[in-house]
């Protein structure tokens, strides 16, 4: 196994060496990011793929769920993102309604995340039923990621966030949706919210990788949203959700210190001032003394 030091000079990543990860068993990263400043550290640090995900419209936006981001929206954001990615592969996430009309609309929303946006590839959600769609969407240069399990848009339809792919006729759709979406031709497959076995028998029956959240450990690759990672997003987590840091701790802190010292006057200090040069200072208080003096 090939794992490159974190600071070692990196490749750029590409749909190609994330194939080749998964010949050689080497696990594949992601996470989300959705401004400049998260994703050149989340790039910086290592990051195989950085993906500006609908659930920016919770994260971000403070929305109940991922359904009315827009597409403007997710633009906004991804345009940021680009700017802090060099590396890692950069994917845009498809909001909900951008590509359910038809696939001419999915076709001219995707191609404004290329242009507008500089995405590497869009990320669409649904299995066999959108394997046609995202045909068309590839047959227009524009490489896809599938994303099947439990699928955040579906959420009215599922009933809430709900594991999905428990029962033999589930597993069987979820199969299904696996092999369309590989047979049309995704450059990687998301699997959300499905029990660890069926996501390694997922792995184990496509070519391309596989990137699990809630998934299990047999997946290529895992991705967690940025703000799970860190203790940003507030309420109760999802089970898979592993904190590597208290971003929440931290800020708060600092925030309190801040406000405290801004009370105290001890913010700025005379170090953290500007101030004048010695000889304007001195021409300033010989013009300041003949003013006094005058008004006297
Ligand atoms: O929007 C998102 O962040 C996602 C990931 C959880 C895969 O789709």
């Amino acid at each position: 196994m090939k794992i490159t030091p974190i600071g070692d000079p990196r490749q750029k990543v590409t749909p190609a060496l994330l194939r080749e990860k998964k010949l050689h068993h080497e696990p594949i990263s992601c996470l989300t990011a959705y401004d400049y400043a998260s994703a050149r550290l989340v790039d910086e640090a290592g990051i195989d793929i950085v993906l500006v995900g609908d659930s920016l419209a919770m994260t971000m936006l403070g929305y109940e769920n991922t359904l009315s981001v827009t597409v403007e929206e997710m633009l906004h954001h991804t345009k940021a993102v680009r700017r802090g990615v060099k590396k890692a592969l950069l994917l845009g996430d498809m909001p909900y309604g951008s590509f359910h009309v038809s696939a001419e609309e999915a076709v001219r929303n995707a191609s404004r995340f290329v242009k507008e946006a500089g995405v590497e590839a869009v990320k669409i959600e649904g299995g066999e039923k959108r394997a046609e769609l995202i045909r068309c969407v590839i047959d227009a240069e524009i490489p896809v990621a599938g994303h099947i399990g439990l699928t955040p848009q579906s959420v009215n339809v599922m009933g809430g966030y709900k594991v999905q792919g428990k029962s033999l006729t589930a597993i069987e759709q979820l199969m299904r949706d696996a092999v369309a979406l590989d047979r049309a031709g995704v450059v990687c497959l998301f699997l959300e919210g499905i029990p660890r076995e069926v996501a390694a028998l997922i792995t184990a029956e496509i070519s391309v990788p596989t990137i699990g959240i809630g998934a299990g450990p047999e997946c290529d690759g895992q991705v967690l949203v940025f703000h799970d990672l860190l203790n940003l997003s507030f309420g109760q987590p999802a089970k898979f959700v592993r904190h590597y840091g208290d971003g929440a701790a931290l800020i708060t802190q600092a925030v309190q210190a801040f406000r405290a010292d801004v009370g105290s006057r001890q913010y700025p200090s005379d170090a953290e001032s500007y101030h004048l040069s010695s000889e304007t200072r001195e021409a300033l208080e010989t013009v300041l003394e003949r003013k006094q003096a005058m008004r006297r």
